[in-house]
């Protein structure tokens, strides 16, 4: 409600259904669907995971029912979760990519719908644009984060330094935290809300030199850059220790 409120009206044909069930989403389509977007995991939602089983669920109804699967990995694409995909995590390959924010370094903006030919091709040269795509900037700075991908270290960084996050982060439940969720470099922290709500533990940690980002009033989302160090990891959480504590 807090995202949609107040911003209509909204393009139609779009059924909404429960994140993580994967019955909900079979039973939703029919003979009229053409897609289904979800992201495989939610980032604004809190960094929230969803059960085991679930995305290769989603893409056998997807492939049984020719209905084409839209993978969301503007946030937890890129190495960010351990893996290049989120997907990749169940070993599952939709059929379109969405790709952002890291796609551009972090500093450039640049978004990108990837595909194989057979879906991509519908759109013929000339019938969609946008003013600043194909930017010769942006672009140079996308093939470089591809190439950076293809050796696979910076998944296996976001890998090893996110069990180690993990780890610190499970030291803090019940001393002003509720409840984790991590998948790589990445983490949903709830607070307990006697310690007061996301944002003002995000303004605090700030104050210390530590950038998270609130969501949902007790949620603050950590997701470092994969070039972190075991050690700066270890100085965050103690910043975050200083700030439950009062
Ligand atoms: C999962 C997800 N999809 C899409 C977007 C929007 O991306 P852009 O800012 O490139 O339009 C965001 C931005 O926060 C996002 O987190």
């Amino acid at each position: 409600p807090q995202a949609r409120d107040g911003f209509g009206p909204y393009a139609g044909g779009f059924t909404m259904v429960p994140y993580g069930d994967a019955a909900a989403l079979e039973a939703a389509i029919d003979e009229n669907t053409a897609a289904v977007l979800i992201e495989p995991i939610q980032g604004e939602g809190g960094v929230i995971i969803p059960p085991e089983g679930y995305l290769r669920a989603v893409r056998e109804a997807c492939t049984a029912n020719n209905v084409l699967f839209v993978a969301d990995e503007i946030q937890s694409g890129l190495g960010r979760v351990g893996t290049t995909f989120a997907c990749d995590r169940e070993g599952v390959v939709p059929d379109l990519y969405l790709l952002g924010k890291a796609l551009g370094g972090g500093i450039i903006p640049l978004s990108a719908v990837v595909g194989d030919r057979d879906v991509l091709g519908v759109i013929h040269p000339g019938e969609h644009g946008s003013t600043f795509g194909g930017n010769p900037l942006a672009a140079a700075v996308g093939t470089t984060v591809v190439e950076m991908l293809a050796s696979g270290e910076f998944q296996q960084r976001a890998l090893a330094l996110g069990e180690h996050l993990q780890a610190q982060l499970e030291s803090l439940l019940g001393s002003g935290v509720t409840a984790i969720r991590v998948a790589g470099l990445w983490a949903g922290v709830d607070i307990d809300p006697a310690v007061g709500t996301g944002r003002e533990v995000a303004e605090k940690l700030l104050a210390r030199g530590v950038l998270v980002k609130d969501t949902h009033g007790q949620t603050i989302r950590m997701a470092p850059p994969l070039v972190i160090r075991s050690t700066e990891i270890d100085w965050a959480i103690e910043q975050l220790k200083v700030v439950l504590a009062g």
